[in-house]
């Protein structure tokens, strides 16, 4: 039997934000063109070490050619506009399978990439000229970062607030950059919250999780905009139980989630587990 290399890309890149955050950049081996919408993503894989080899004998690997991988999806953090390589921002779970994997990886190493990108978290069918409100914690940031560099200046939001939910200030990955384009484009309104930075550390923005700053009176105070359904459209990337809770407290403001029965919805999310 032929054993096939399951790795089709290499890792060009990567930054460490800090031991447990970075950013990989990966092209494919191929020429494919990598097509795709801000906010989709795609899968990376690399070799499970565990894994028994193919065994044509054996029932449990037969059907495989090649070894055996873990593969996990990650949003795409670049933009369309760059077309040498996908960006992503991923967080090295504690307990987790592919991230340990991932984190020895160096630039020149193979891994796999795959080419269909998929995914509806999106702008599109958002109408222009709303007030979009993006929520992430963690390395739910990624689809904004891609939304935003791809679309600004394009006039497809009145005005743009991202919140950026995160344990410590040191994870607030593109904090320097956020609030330099913040600065200088009055439609963008960063607004980073950390929950468990010290009390005596030198962190005078917000603090605390999500849901505090999207109460309406805190939210109107701290943006100026009204949490009104007919205006806004709120996106939710990253905790499934932060995309639950803010969507029920949403829902009690008149939002709805957007669905196959409600097309027209103003909550978009996508959960990371
Ligand atoms: C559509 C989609 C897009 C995703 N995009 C990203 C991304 O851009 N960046 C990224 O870091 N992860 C992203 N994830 C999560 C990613 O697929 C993996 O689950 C994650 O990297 C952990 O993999 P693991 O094998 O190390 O741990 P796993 O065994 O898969 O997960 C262990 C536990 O870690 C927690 N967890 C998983 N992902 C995260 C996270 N991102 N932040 C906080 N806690 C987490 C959950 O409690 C989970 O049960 C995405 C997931 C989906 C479904
Ligand atoms: N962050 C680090 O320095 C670090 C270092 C090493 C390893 N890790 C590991 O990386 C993984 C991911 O950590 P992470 O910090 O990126 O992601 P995370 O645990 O999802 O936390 C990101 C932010 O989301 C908030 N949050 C969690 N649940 C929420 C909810 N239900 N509603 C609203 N907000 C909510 C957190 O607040 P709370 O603080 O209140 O939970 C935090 O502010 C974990 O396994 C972690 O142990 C992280």
């Amino acid at each position: 039997m032929t054993v096939t290399n399951p790795y089709n890309a290499t890792l060009i890149e990567r930054e460490d934000i800090h031991a447990a955050l970075a950013i990989f950049k990966i092209r494919l081996d191929s020429d494919d063109a990598l097509d795709f919408e801000p906010g989709q993503f795609t899968t990376l894989g690399l070799i499970d070490p565990d894994a028994p080899p193919p065994n044509p004998n054996s029932p449990a690997t037969k059907r495989r050619r090649g070894p055996k991988l873990i593969r996990r999806a990650y949003t795409i953090v670049s933009s369309p506009k760059t077309k040498t390589h996908l960006e992503f921002y991923i967080v090295h779970g504690d307990e987790g399978t592919f991230t340990p994997l991932l984190w020895q990886l160096k630039p020149g190493d193979p891994l796999f990439m795959d080419p269909k990108i998929k995914g509806n978290f999106t702008l599109a069918g958002i109408p222009d000229g709303k007030d979009l409100i993006m929520v992430g914690t963690g390395t739910g940031l990624a689809p904004f970062w891609s939304m935003l560099n791809t679309y600004r200046h394009t006039g497809c939001w009145r005005k743009l607030v991202l919140l950026d939910g995160c344990r410590y200030v040191k994870d607030l990955g593109y904090y320097e950059q956020l609030t330099k384009i913040a600065e200088e484009d009055d439609s963008i309104i960063y607004l980073p919250t950390v929950t468990r930075e010290p009390d005596d550390a030198p962190w005078a923005g917000l603090r605390g999780r999500v849901h505090g700053i999207l109460e309406p009176e805190k939210f109107n105070e701290l943006t100026g905009i009204s949490l009104d359904p007919r205006r806004c459209h709120v996106l939710l990337c990253g905790s499934p139980q932060m995309i639950d809770q803010a969507s029920e407290n949403l829902g009690k403001l008149g939002f709805v989630t957007r669905d196959r029965d409600h097309p027209d919805g103003n909550i978009h999310f996508e959960r990371y587990w």
